[in-house]
């Protein structure tokens, strides 16, 4: 947005150079920057849909009128202001313009002043129009990165906001954070509501490269460079021109190709394995690491030197146990999500799910509650298991949950084993104490505990 007072311009359109002079001088005395044109078409190739000044033009114009001009303007933004200067005693011109939507219109011979107040007003309209343009912007790109980044706590919000606002830069960012905490969102996030969200986006993940290949991959090579080289390949870095360069786990990134990527950063160029001359090239380099950095700069795996160039920005997500009420929300959001994609009807939560939700660390973060809501929705259409079964089943350890949830976890986990074993022998006693190895006595005691019996399982005797 420019300063209404100084630098707005005024778009002054009229054939007769005395009268452009004129208003020249007095839109300029007025603290506006006059651009002169001379013809309807000289005057649209000056307006943008973001022009932030307003339009003063003469109706009558060599070749076309200033009514038709309007509607040129008109098309390019409906909003931006026109003034018309129509001559002494045109009334039905002037109607005709005020119907056709200029902004207001002047007549010959004019007085500066009321032309200057005119301009002045119609400019302060046009930088609202703007300013609540580029609010309803700004607006609509947050609530897209809500869906994408889901969380109400404050520690989300501040990291969105600061996303919004580093996606315009091009400087350097290292994301930071325990495993599934959204590191991979958050780098897309920086490319889609950046300038460059129609070039590309690469990701390449150091340790899912044998070491061997990193090289090659990376930084491309000529053909005949080394063996089985038989083509000139661009790599990924250079594939990324002009967009943005995701290099994810960036500590497995070999120590001894560590050099060649600061130069990729400080030179802006690449260079090719046995090419002659370096490419240049263009890319916001993004970084991640779920471990710190500056420990593995301690222990020698990452260079300090690069650390600097990568952590211009640093953005640091926080574990999902660090959340609040985050777990919540992202659980019914990934509920709803995963029920209308299989096409399911949504599950409730027992109170006992709910504590689970509550009490559990989440190591694995948003993947792992994600994968949690995903089989919890898939298995509430075949008798539903209890959220603490559906995640310890997974091999997912509770960390940090205390005695009494371990042992829900294992009472839940031993009664769908002796469930799913009534079922499968049709409620025979026999061969379900065969084959989970349980005297009958055992058996008997653990049915009853969790609730089960032989009818459940499809057999109407009771258990003797
Ligand atoms: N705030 C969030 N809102 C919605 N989905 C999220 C959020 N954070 C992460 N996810 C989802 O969780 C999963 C893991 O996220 P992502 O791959 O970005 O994690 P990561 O930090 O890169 O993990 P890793 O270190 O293991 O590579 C993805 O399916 C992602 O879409
Ligand atoms: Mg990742």
């Amino acid at each position: 947005m420019t300063d209404g007072s100084t630098i707005t311009p005024v778009l002054v359109v009229d054939d007769d150079p005395s009268m452009r002079a004129a208003l020249r001088q007095w839109m300029g005395l007025a603290g506006f920057h006059p651009i002169e044109t001379e013809t309807a078409n000289e005057a649209i190739s000056r307006i943008t849909p973001d022009f932030p000044g307003c339009v003063v033009s003469d109706v009558m114009l060599q070749g076309e009128d200033g009514l038709k001009l309007m509607q040129r303007i008109g098309v390019v933004d409906s909003e931006i202001p026109v003034i018309l200067i129509t001559g002494h005693g045109d009334v039905p011109m002037a109607v005709d313009a005020m119907r056709l939507g200029a902004y207001d219109f002047v007549e010959k011979p004019f007085d500066p002043d009321r032309i200057a107040e005119v301009v002045q007003r119609a400019i302060e309209k046009r930088q609202l129009v703007l300013e609540n343009r580029a609010l309803q912007k700004s607006l609509k790109d947050s609530s897209t990165l809500e869906s994408r980044l889901l969380g109400n706590s404050p520690v989300m919000k501040t990291l969105r906001e600061r996303l919004l606002h580093f996606a315009k830069t091009d400087a350097a960012v290292l994301i930071t954070g325990e495993t599934g905490t959204g590191k991979e969102v958050i780098a897309q996030a920086l490319h889609a509501f950046s300038k460059r969200k129609d070039k590309p986006f690469v990701a390449v993940n150091a340790a899912a490269l044998a070491e061997s290949m990193v090289e090659a991959e990376l930084f491309g090579h000529e053909a005949g460079a080394f063996t089985g080289a038989d083509r000139t390949r661009a790599g990924r870095i250079e594939q990324a021109d002009g967009g943005v360069f995701f290099l994810d786990e960036i500590v497995s990134m070999p120590i001894s190709l560590q050099p060649k990527l600061l130069r990729v950063l400080q030179e802006k160029e690449v260079d090719r394995i046995g090419g002659r001359r370096p490419v240049p090239v263009d890319i916001r380099l993004v970084s991640a690491a779920n471990e710190d950095p500056r420990k593995a700069v301690t222990d020698q795996r990452l260079r300090e030197d690069l650390l600097f160039r990568l952590n211009t920005i640093e953005i640091i997500v926080p574990p999902l146990r660090e959340r609040g009420n985050d777990v919540q929300l992202l659980f019914d959001t990934f509920l709803n999500r995963f029920s209308a994609q299989y096409e399911m009807e949504r599950p409730l939560l027992s109170g006992q799910d709910e504590a689970f939700l509550r009490t559990y660390e989440w190591p694995g973060n948003v993947r792992e509650l994600r994968n949690a809501a995903e089989r919890f929705v898939l298995n509430a259409g075949v008798g539903g298991q209890p959220l603490a079964t559906l995640v310890a089943g997974r091999g997912g350890e509770p960390q940090g949950a205390g005695d009494g949830t371990l042992r829900e976890l294992m009472d839940a986990y031993e009664k769908t084993v002796i469930d799913n074993a009534l079922k499968r022998h049709q409620g025979r006693i026999n061969l379900v104490m065969e084959e989970l190895g349980l005297p009958r006595r055992t058996l008997n005691e653990k049915m009853a505990r969790h609730g089960l019996s032989r009818s459940q399982a499809g057999v109407e005797e009771t258990v003797d």
